[in-house]
């Protein structure tokens, strides 16, 4: 099928670049959400454009469950706090433990119950035929990878926040929110609003000569 290519004259490349720049520099993680509720059309089409992702031989092997219910998401909360405790008390390394000391992150995590919407991602590490048959995926993970940048980047977009959240190990996204065993939880993202005081860690971003070459 043609290309559906959109071309700008160079100048007009450059403005549109920095105002990505500019738009996507302001993303924070938030970790104060408020309770305001979102639209859930907003949600899907957030996940409709990540699901317009690039992944391995087209195999598109990823899945969203977008969670707005209180009582899963109390039950979420649960679990991974849970988890958390086990991981804060003992479970991570030291090494672990140091570097996130300056984000000042702990085992509470009321955000889960708070936000309107949990999404949670989950890598199909393989496909299943329509016998049954386990089908290879090729690039899962950096697949999904790509598909949840999208969807941080859609999400911040349309005007909302996130939280990249993995609680560790996050095995319990597959029973409570029942997905086959071909599926792992890849990550999960706490989207809404931020409470109007919310604060974030102050950090920095590396310089682009040490992030990026040019040769
Ligand atoms: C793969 C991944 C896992 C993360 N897991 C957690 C997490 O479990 N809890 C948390 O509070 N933040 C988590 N974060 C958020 C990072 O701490 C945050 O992105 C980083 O400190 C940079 O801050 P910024 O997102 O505001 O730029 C995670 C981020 C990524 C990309």
């Amino acid at each position: 099928v043609p290309l559906d290519f959109q071309e700008y004259v160079p100048e007009e490349m450059l403005t549109r670049a920095r105002e990505y720049l500019h738009e996507i520099s302001r993303r924070r993680s938030v970790r104060d959400f408020s309770a305001r509720p979102v639209d859930p059309v907003i949600i899907e089409t957030c996940i409709r454009a990540a699901g317009c992702s690039p992944s391995g031989a087209n195999q598109q092997p990823w899945h969203f469950v977008a969670v707005a219910d209180a009582g899963v998401k109390h039950e979420i909360r649960l679990a991974a706090e849970a988890e958390e405790r086990e991981f804060y008390s003992h479970r991570a390394p030291v090494e672990w433990r140091e570097a996130l000391a300056p984000l000042g992150t702990d085992a509470d995590k009321p955000f889960l119950e708070r936000a309107p919407f949990l999404i949670a991602v989950f890598v199909q590490s393989y496909g299943v035929g329509a016998d049954g048959a386990a089908i290879k995926h090729y690039y899962a993970m950096e697949s999904v990878g790509i598909a949840t940048g999208f969807l941080i980047a859609g999400l911040h977009h349309a005007g909302l926040a996130t939280l990249t959240h993995t609680p560790s190990p996050m095995g319990f996204l597959n029973g409570i929110l029942r997905r086959p065993a071909n599926e792992r939880p890849f990550l999960l993202l706490v989207v809404g609003y931020p409470v109007p005081d919310a604060t974030v860690p102050a950090i920095s971003r590396k310089p682009l000569g040490e992030i990026a070459t040019f040769v």
